[in-house]
Order: structure tokens, then sequence, then C-alpha cells
């Protein structure tokens, strides 16, 4: 039995995806709601994580994501993340570090970070290791 069998039930569990606008990020997020786990959904947009909000709702018939709004290439985001999880959900059951990105060119963040491994590394750790 794989870790996301039909059979696995997910109700009462509250999961975390990051990167959940994009291709895996969509699938993993519908999967996990349908499997009856809350979905916290991070997102840059706030409009495109409603709309996956809304979408997955119609997909598996109930609305079970609810849709924080942070860059992850930014700390003060990833800190204010952490509180704003915390003030509505009292424990995280899984955390899905599936936020990527790649760059043609060498970016830093504010913070002199390169971007690649400020959103594909250093955020997924902070995600996985951040209190508040
Ligand atoms: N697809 C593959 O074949 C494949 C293979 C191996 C590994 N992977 C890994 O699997 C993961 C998902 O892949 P994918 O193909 O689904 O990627 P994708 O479609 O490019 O989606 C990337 C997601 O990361 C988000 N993101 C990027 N930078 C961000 C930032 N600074 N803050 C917050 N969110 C940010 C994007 O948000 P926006 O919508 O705001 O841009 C998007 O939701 C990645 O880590 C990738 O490296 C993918």
């Amino acid at each position: 039995m794989t870790a996301l069998s039909p059979h696995v039930d997910l109700t009462g569990k509250i999961s975390l995806v990051t990167g959940a606008t994009g291709g895996m990020g969509q699938v993993i997020t519908t999967r996990l709601a349908r499997l009856g786990s809350t979905v916290m959904i991070v997102v840059r947009n706030p409009d495109s994580g409603e709309q996956l909000r809304r979408r997955v709702a119609a997909e598996v018939g109930a609305d079970r994501v609810e849709v924080l709004t942070a860059d992850l290439a930014s700390q003060d985001d990833l800190h204010g993340l952490a509180d704003r999880f915390t003030a509505r959900h009292t424990a995280l059951h899984l955390l899905i570090n599936n936020v990527g990105a790649h760059y043609r060119e060498r970016l830093l963040n504010a913070d002199g970070v390169e971007m690649h491994i400020r959103s594909s590394t250093q955020a997924s750790s902070t995600t996985s290791h951040t209190r508040s």
C-alpha cells in the first residue's frame, strides 16, 4: 500500500503543500483533499490559490483547501507563514516541500542568497524546522 493509496483516510489530518499552484502541487493538493485531509496551500498569488481552492472543492465535493500567501524566497514571509499557520491549526501532520524554481540566469534575493538555493532548498529547510 502506498502512502497515497485510496484506502488511506486522512480525515482530520492537516497537510501543508508548497508550490501548490504548479503542476505537481495541484495533483498533490487534489489527492490529499480527496483522501480527506485539510490542505493548507502556500502560494505567491492569492488569486491563483483561490482558483485552485475552488477547483479542488468542485472535484472532490468538499471545501478542504485553505490558502496561505507567501513568497518562499523571502525570509520574512517564511517566518510569517509559520505564525499564520499556527493561528489556524495546532498540528501539522503532512508537510509536502514541493516548491521548486529554476532560473536561466544567476539571481539573488534581497538577502543576497542565490534564488535557486533560496527557493528550492532553504525554503524547504525553513518550513520543516520553523516554529512560531
Ligand atoms: N515536473 C517534473 O518533471 C519534476 C521532476 C523532478 C523534480 N521536480 C520537482 O518537483 C517540484 C514541483 O515541480 P513542478 O514541475 O510541479 O514545478 P512547477 O510547475 O514549475 O511549479 C513550481 C511551483 O513552485 C512555486 N514557487 C516557485 N518559486 C516560489 C517562491 N519563491 N515562493 C513560493 N512559491 C514559489 C510556483 O509558484 P507560482 O505559481 O507562483 O509560480 C509553483 O507553484 C519542484 O521542486 C521540482 O524541482 C519536478
